[in-house]
């Protein structure tokens, strides 16, 4: 198409959280949560164990309804699953029976995605591994298992809950680069949970910290990629959301846009 046809639409987001409040019986869990995930994002989410990250990557899924506020796709109200997201937890939940193939083959049409399904375990490093099983894997080859399984489906929104917490810190490098790699090979939109600051600052082009049902801060990382982590910047931030989190010093978050920018290697 030539330039002069394009159309360019101002960018909606894919989806859309509008105060969304979350109880658990008495207790609140989430109080009043307003996002919005445009295409091609990466979000972490971070904050103290139980302050409702998880419980709002659920909504997202469509796993857990809201006690009120809307949700919405593609501009549209959404109740029930969400058939845009698919959802990569800790432990990976492979199923000890199948081998890696088959466990990504789960839920697909195995004759017509075969040739998909060895792609992708290609593309996540395991194009040897096939027939393994999972008791043979070691804990990063299972979780790269999982990010295949839930890629497979070519989700528009990827949901990643903690997905590296159990990997030693050399695998997690390893995990980070290889999310990277195929956030930008596939043009993801993803959100990832997580109790990594550094994980979140490496990754995210926005850090949402939530704190007492609510979006305390949203933090946007404009550091290219791959980010250097004993870049200046790079620690500036991990200190500040962790200040942040851990209540140590009140303090507002400066954009970051006119520092100046790291040279991608
Ligand atoms: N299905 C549930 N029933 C009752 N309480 C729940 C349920 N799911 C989560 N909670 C509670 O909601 C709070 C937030 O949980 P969660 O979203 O898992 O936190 P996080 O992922 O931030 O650690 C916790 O206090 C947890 O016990
Ligand atoms: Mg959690």
């Amino acid at each position: 198409m030539s330039k002069g046809c394009r159309v360019v639409a101002i960018e909606q987001p894919i989806v859309k959280l509008l105060n969304i409040r979350k109880d658990f019986g008495e207790k609140e869990v989430l109080r009043k949560i307003d996002l919005q995930i445009h295409q091609g994002d990466f979000i972490a989410i971070v904050g103290k164990s139980g302050c409702g990250k998880s419980t709002l990557l659920r909504i997202l899924a469509g796993l857990e309804a809201p006690t009120s506020g809307r949700l919405l796709v593609n501009g549209e109200e959404w109740r029930g699953r969400n058939r845009l997201a698919k959802i990569m937890f800790q432990d990976g939940r492979l199923l000890p029976w199948k081998n890696v193939y088959d466990n990504v083959a789960i839920g697909l049409k195995e004759e017509s995605q075969k040739q998909q399904i060895e792609q992708i375990l290609q593309q996540v490093g395991l194009g040897d591994r096939l027939h393994s099983w999972p008791s043979e894997l070691s804990g990063g080859q299972k979780q790269r298992v999982a990010l295949a399984r839930a890629l497979i489906h070519e989700p528009k929104l990827l949901l990643l809950d903690e997905p590296l917490g159990a990997l030693d810190a050399l695998t997690r490098i390893e995990m980070h680069e290889l999310i990277e790699k195929l956030w930008k090979e596939k043009q993801l939109t993803a959100i990832l949970v997580t109790h990594d600051v550094e994980e979140a600052v490496a990754l995210a082009n926005r850090v949402v910290i939530i704190e007492e049902g609510r979006i305390a801060l949203e933090v946007p990382v404009r550091l290219p990629y791959p980010r250097h982590r004993d870049h200046p910047l790079f620690m500036k931030l991990v200190n500040q959301i962790l200040n942040k989190i851990l209540g140590n010093k009140r303090m507002t978050v400066e954009s970051n846009s006119n520092l100046p920018a790291v040279e991608s290697q």
